[in-house]
């Protein structure tokens, strides 16, 4: 049974290997000042960069530019964007790049004419916007996130030793993006490993909650099923079109909410990762990878029905003359082994997370009840440890 809910994701997407010829018909839309936003440098390197300014400067744009968004993008430049986006009265971000540069976007689109700090506001407190909001615009280039259709914004303070995500409502949600599967084939072979998983522990994260066997469910199996086949594909041979687009679709459609509609959510898994995230400066999906096993094996016990079926629909594991708790233990099995297998992060050691960190990581870890078991602090502590 799927629970009420409302759906709207004001997101034009473009999709396809000539989706960036679109960007002049939305760049149309908008007033004449314009902030790109972007990366240390990928998208100078691929060319991205010159057609992108051509095609801005041929619609006759202001064009002020705000790059250098880090992976795990900080509170200090946060500020510093903001500051860039009010003194240029933009009227549209257009962010490119991968879900740092189009989270960082967001969080800039609220925090321009916002008059208090914006991390205290935006994610420290988790305010909703109450102040005039600049339109964002993204062109994808490297798949995971979903931020290229959703209102999440995560922002790094270092200071502080946390990572906080807000998800915006659809005013913050990019009007339009631009998704070339192409543009991927030239992400290091580490953050395309690291954008599959967090892709695939999106879904998990809205699959393991509730016992609804309901549209949700139903759809994440699917998309996982096909996002385990297409990144053995794509880990062989990164250049293969047809699983790199798979990929990136898949990954839109596993956070632009849709599955998590009519249902709750757990997202622990991903608050542990953005806790080892906050500690270690570490890839954002790897952190996921590190600790979901052992996340998973604690909460099972509590959701043994969903984890029979993620064996059966996801794996393939036959349940005949089997213990649900066998079935179960097998499908993470199968999980674990495909982890291995696309070549993800298994062990916290190899985020540089050390033990003497295991209580700054406990202390960063917002406890969430929307999974089978909410977690203790004392739970948080053994999961690393799990993982070592
Ligand atoms: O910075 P540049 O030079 O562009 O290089 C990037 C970066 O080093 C590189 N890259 C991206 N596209 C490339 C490329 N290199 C060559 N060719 C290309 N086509 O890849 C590196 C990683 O990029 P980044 O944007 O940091 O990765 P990702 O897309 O995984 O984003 C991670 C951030 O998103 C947040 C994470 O917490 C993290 O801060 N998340 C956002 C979510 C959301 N909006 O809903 C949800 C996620 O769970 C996640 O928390
Ligand atoms: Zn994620």
């Amino acid at each position: 049974m799927l629970g009420d809910f409302t759906y709207h994701n004001p997101c034009r997407v473009h999709f396809g290997p000539n989706a960036v010829e679109k960007l002049a018909d939305e760049l149309s839309e908008y007033g004449d000042n314009v902030v790109l936003i972007y990366g240390g440098g990928s998208i100078k390197r691929s060319g991205l960069y010159d057609q992108v300014m051509g095609m801005l400067k041929a619609a006759g744009k202001n064009v002020v530019e705000d790059g250098g968004v880090m992976s795990n993008p900080t509170a200090d430049k946060l500020r510093e964007g903001a500051c860039i986006a009010r003194e240029a009265d933009a009227d549209l971000l257009l962010a490119v790049g991968g879900g740092s540069v189009i989270d960082y976007a967001k969080g800039v689109s609220v925090s321009a004419h916002c008059d208090e700090d914006p991390w205290d506001k935006y994610y420290f407190r988790m305010e909703r916007p109450d102040n005039e909001i600049i339109p964002v615009g993204s062109i994808l280039t490297m798949s995971g996130t979903g931020s290229e259709m959703n209102g999440g914004s995560v922002i790094t303070n270092p200071e502080l030793g946390l990572k906080i995500g807000h998800v915006f409502g659809p005013e913050a949600i990019p009007k339009f993006s631009i998704i070339n599967p192409e543009l991927t084939f030239t992400v290091p072979d580490y953050q395309m490993r690291a954008g599959i998983f967090d892709a695939f522990n999106h879904i998990q994260e809205q699959y393991f909650s509730g016992q609804d066997d309901n549209t949700s469910d139903y759809v994440s199996e699917a998309l996982m099923k096909n996002l385990v086949k297409a990144a053995r594909i794509a880990v062989a041979d990164p250049r293969d079109y047809g699983a790199r687009s798979d990929i990136s679709w898949i990954s839109t459609w596993a956070l632009n909410t849709f599955v998590g509609k009519g249902k709750a959510g757990d997202w622990e898994v991903h608050m542990i990762g953005q806790a080892i995230g906050a500690v270690t400066d570490a890839t954002h999906g790897m952190t996921l990878s590190a600790v979901a096993p052992a996340y998973y094996r604690r909460i099972m016990p509590y959701g043994m029905g969903k984890f029979v079926r993620f064996a059966t629909e996801v794996w393939g594991v036959r349940s005949e003359g089997k213990t649900d708790e066998q079935v179960a233990r097998e499908g993470l099995a199968a999980m674990e082994a495909w982890m291995d297998e696309i070549g993800v992060v298994r062990h916290v050691r190899d985020l540089g997370l050390e033990p003497d960190q295991y209580d700054d990581v406990v202390k960063a870890t917002f406890l969430l009840d929307g999974g089978y078991k909410k977690l203790s602090p004392e739970d948080v502590r053994e999961i690393p440890v799990e993982s070592e």
